[in-house]
This record gives C-alpha cells, structure tokens and sequence, in this order.
C-alpha cells in the first residue's frame, strides 16, 4: 500500500507571488506528513503535524495567522477525523491555543465526544497540556492576501484515511461567535474507509450542502474529478458561494478544485 498526502492553504484572493511562497511552506509541510507516512507513521500523525506547520508559520488563516472577527478577537476552529473508525474530534471559537488541530485531535482521542466550543475549548485544552498565548491579530492580513482555512487529507501505508482542517474564519463582518463549516464533520471535511474530502471557503455554504460527506459518498461511483467539480458547481448553483476543495482515496488518488482566483496546494506520493 502506499501512502500519499494533500494539503492546501485555503481558496481565496491569492497573487502569484503569495501563491509560490505559500506553496514552499505547503511543501515543507507535506514533507513532514510524508516522512511519517514513509516510516510507518499514521495518516492522523501526518495530517495533524503537517498542520502545526501551517498554523505556526503565521503565513495562512489559521493558528498563529489566523484573521480577527469583528470585535478585534481572534477565535479558531478545527477538526479532524479517522476514517477507518469514522472517529472525529474538533473544536470551535477556541483561543489564545497556536494549534487547534492538535486540541481537536485531543478531543477525539480523549473523550467520547466529537465538538467542544468556546472557553470551554480553551480550558479543555489547558487541562490537556496546552499553552496559552496571545495570538497577535494580523490586521494587514487581508491587504496582502486573502486566503482561507487549510486542510489536508493522508492515506498510510495500512490504507487508513485521515483528514484535518484548521481555521481562523472569515475575515469581515460577522457576528462573533459565528463558527464556519472547518470543524464540522460533514460539511468541512470527512473521511471513511475509502476517501477523505476537506473544504475552504464560505462556511455556511459547505454546512447547506453538507458537502465533504457528499463528496466522499460520490467518490465511489465517480472519477475524482469529476467529483471536486460537482461538489463546487452545486456550492455555487445552491448557495451562490466560491470555494475550495481537495479529495484522496484510498489507492492514493486524488483532486484539487477551486472556484475562488486560486488555492495553493500541494500533493506527495510515497
Ligand atoms: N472556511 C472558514 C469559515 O467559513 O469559517
């Protein structure tokens, strides 16, 4: 069996400069998710730590860049799921923790239940070793470019799926509070035995359609193509939204589609 990763930086407004250098932090990330993957490792291990290296680069939306909301906090999502046992962790509004996906792995890993919110997240992560810091917001952010969630999706070498996203929202107004689709299972990423899908864009459109599981469901009966294409034409004809969307199976096989002026990702075969 062999074992394959991908990730991307979310959809959004990126120039192709922003694009490249996001691109060589993608790779340095992918490297890291595949050198566990080549050793043996877990398609969890590979998705969660090559997701710490997107969250502490501070270059993408999420971890220590992710964006404000509208009342100047910074407040993140993130989630992950095992596909062989259909187990999934995540955690919404958590803040001043630089990797959420690693709470969400806790949660999954540690309790019976699969989304803990707010402060609640914050101390759960606490209690489980975390470190609080001030995340400092990055108020230029936008000006520079405009990206979104990222995810990644990995198949190890005993076939096993893992997918994980990790978020700092959308920038802008909202109410905060406000939780986007990232950490739903379902709707911002899922896996079972056969793929793994994770979304990026607008939230609300991803929940509507509960895209991520659509997607993986189709996947069956559908070249992977075709698949990331649907998904996005049917965000767009029902909600009115662009956005992202990466897919990878079980033979390692995958597909990246974007509606958006562009995604960064990234995709490394063992
Ligand atoms: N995709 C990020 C969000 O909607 O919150």
């Amino acid at each position: 069996m062999k074992a394959a990763i991908i990730l991307h930086g979310g959809a959004g407004d990126w120039n192709e400069y922003n694009q490249d250098k996001a691109k060589k932090i993608l790779e340095k990330a992918a490297n890291i998710g595949i050198k566990i993957l080549k050793k043996g490792g877990s398609s969890l291990d590979a998705v969660e730590k090559s997701i710490n290296l997107l969250e502490d680069s501070g270059y993408f939306d999420c971890g220590l860049g992710s964006v404000t909301q509208n009342d100047g906090k910074i407040r993140m999502d993130a989630g992950i799921m095992d596909g062989f046992s259909l187990k999934c962790g995540s955690v919404a509004a958590i803040e001043n923790i630089k990797n959420p996906i690693s709470v969400a792995r806790k949660v999954m890993e540690k309790t019976n239940h699969c989304l803990i919110v707010s402060k609640y997240a914050t101390k759960f992560a606490v209690q489980n070793g975390f470190k609080t810091m001030k995340i400092r917001p990055k108020q230029a952010f936008k000006s520079e470019h405009s990206s979104d969630t990222v995810g990644a999706v990995a198949v190890d070498m005993k076939g096993r799926i893992a997918v994980g996203n990790s978020t700092g929202g959308v920038y802008g107004k909202m109410i905060p509070g406000r939780v986007g689709g990232s950490p739903i299972a379902g709707a911002g990423f899922y896996a079972n035995e056969y793929a793994g899908a994770a979304t990026t864009g607008v939230g609300e459109s991803f929940i509507r359609t509960v895209m991520s599981k659509h997607a993986v469901d189709i996947s069956k009966e559908k070249p992977l193509k075709n698949v990331v294409e649907s998904a996005l034409r049917t965000i767009k004809q029902k909600t009115g939204c662009n956005g992202g969307i990466i897919i990878l199976n079980k033979k390692g096989n995958f597909a990246a589609h974007y509606t958006t002026k562009a995604m960064p990702w990234v995709y490394k075969k063992e």
